[in-house]
């Protein structure tokens, strides 16, 4: 960690300063980060003061754990840049790089491409002896298949594919990585996690946030490409791997493009059977009256862009073969309500007395809570001999105890060097090439509609098998709008 500098470009940002600062904060406070020199480089001609006042503001609104004494010791890391994302400009950051250097583009997607060639041109990408420069990327990587392979091209000018390190902010929360943990770490799980004994998983990120003030992003993005080609989808590939033969950031990402790549394909003809979009109209969350979408500032009042999307995909290979996996996001629906959840099979035969067994389901819950729910069944107290479902709970994080936000992990895995948790082109190849007749599907006609504080529109059930039903989205969680 010594002699490291973080370089962030788009630091006087929205993501610098929700996000970024307050995990450089807690990392700090954890001891993590003494070392780290953090530069802040963006457009506006700020004094390094005024910076530093800009960030101490957005500390003490974003960091839970703020006091005016770490606070102290943390602002003496920060320094600061202003000039454009020219390699002339960039190259005035050179004498403050120490010779392990990572980039952070916290910047709009369409600036990616342009600040990786700037950053190689003023000589930046290259380390001196013993160092290493990395540059950290955030989604979208593209908007389709062909532009991320120009991004990629473009990127590629001047950096090597290991010095890339893709965010996918998911992958760096404690519910996803605890999937893996809990897949493999027991042993009574593996026998059962296949298609002998799994009917069918449903992954859903439910939030009851609407486009709030992103609709110059979210209008052209919508929900199938802000969530499920990149969240969802490793959410998805990580729920189906095989288990890996060693714990390497290459065999890890191999694995899980094998599941992308075994995915069976949804062609032109099928996209209505595994793909389902819906858009927000006005609607109520309790008393509260909702807006639509397109009656939100900044959204066209003819807009079609889904703000719902559903896909039901099916794995082409032994262990996944007949079981559909379900991925489904959208905004403004019921509750936050985040999950993937696995439902078992029937038994197979009678039970003692005519009992009634509902199907099992293993919950990895994400939001509200972090936990894990077992659904089972159990004798009903009582005379008769009869059964109910009964629910074992493990609490993992509880809301506000201790909750990282991901970010803290991804930054300093990519400072120690550890790609496990970043995305290698592939995965985000193979993750736009399945979904390629679906955006092309979707670019005309009009998104279903539902209403506002919903579960999301009713044709969603059409993606099911006969006899399942989804998982309702509302739920007590006591956090809704
Ligand atoms: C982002 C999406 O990547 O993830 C947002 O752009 C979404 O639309 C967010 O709200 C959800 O992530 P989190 O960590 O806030 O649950």
């Amino acid at each position: 960690m010594s002699d490291t500098t973080l370089v962030i470009l788009g630091a006087t940002g929205d993501l610098t300063q929700r996000l970024l600062m307050p995990a450089l904060y807690r990392l700090h406070r954890l001891g993590l980060t003494k070392d780290l020199r953090i530069l802040g480089y963006a457009m506006e001609n700020w004094s390094r003061e005024r910076f530093e006042n800009h960030i101490h503001k957005a500390l003490k609104s974003f960091a839970p754990d703020y006091t005016e004494a770490q606070w102290k010791r943390f602002s003496k890391q920060l320094d600061y840049v202003g000039g454009q994302l020219e390699p002339d400009d960039l190259g005035k950051i050179k004498d403050k790089l120490t010779p392990s250097t990572l980039f952070y583009m916290a910047l709009p997607p369409p600036l990616f491409g342009p600040a990786s060639q700037a950053l190689g041109e003023a000589g930046l990408a290259t380390a001196p002896r013993g160092g290493w420069r990395r540059l950290v990327v955030e989604k979208p990587f593209g908007t389709d298949l062909a532009s991320a392979k120009q991004l990629r091209a473009q990127m590629h000018t001047h950096w090597e594919e290991n010095q890339i390190l893709r965010i996918d902010h998911f992958l760096g929360k404690e519910a996803t990585q605890n999937l893996m943990v809990f897949r493999f770490a027991n042993r009574f799980l593996e026998p059962v996690w296949n298609a002998q004994h799994i009917a069918q998983v449903q992954i859903t990120y439910a939030e009851t946030l609407g486009v709030e003030k992103r609709a110059g992003y979210y209008d052209h993005a919508g929900a199938l490409r802000d969530m499920l080609q990149n969240h969802l989808m490793q959410l998805f590939s990580l729920a189906a791997i095989e288990p890996l033969s060693c714990w390497d950031a290459d065999v890890l990402r191999d694995h899980k493009v094998e599941v992308l790549r075994s995915v069976k394909p949804i062609t032109a003809r099928n996209v209505d059977k595994h793909a389902v979009r819906g858009q927000y109209r006005a609607g109520k969350a309790g008393r509260k009256k909702l807006a639509g979408y397109r009656s939100e500032p900044g959204i066209p009042k003819g807009s079609n862009t889904e703000t719902f999307a559903a896909l039901r995909l099916e794995i082409d290979n032994w262990r996944w073969q007949g079981v559909p996996f379900y991925l489904r996001s959208g905004k403004r629906l019921a509750s936050n309500c985040s999950e993937i959840a696995v439902q078992f099979r029937d038994v197979p035969g009678p039970l003692p007395g005519g009992v009634k067994a509902e199907n099992n389901w293993m919950v990895f819950r994400m939001k509200p809570e972090q936990g894990m729910d077992l659904i089972a069944n159990a004798k009903l107290p009582g005379l008769e001999l009869d059964g109910h479902q009964v629910t074992l709970s493990a609490p993992y994080v509880k809301a506000g105890e201790n909750e990282f936000s991901a970010y803290e992990q991804l930054l300093m895995d990519a400072i120690e060097g550890d790609r496990s948790h970043f995305l290698r082109f592939d995965e985000v190849e193979w993750a736009w090439r399945l979904l390629e007749p679906v955006l092309k599907r979707w670019q005309k006609g009009a998104p279903d509609f539902y209403a506002a504080g919903s579960d999301g529109p009713s044709t969603q059930d059409r993606l099911l098998d006969p006899g399942q039903h989804w998982r309702p989205v509302a739920i007590a969680d006591g956090d809704d709008a």
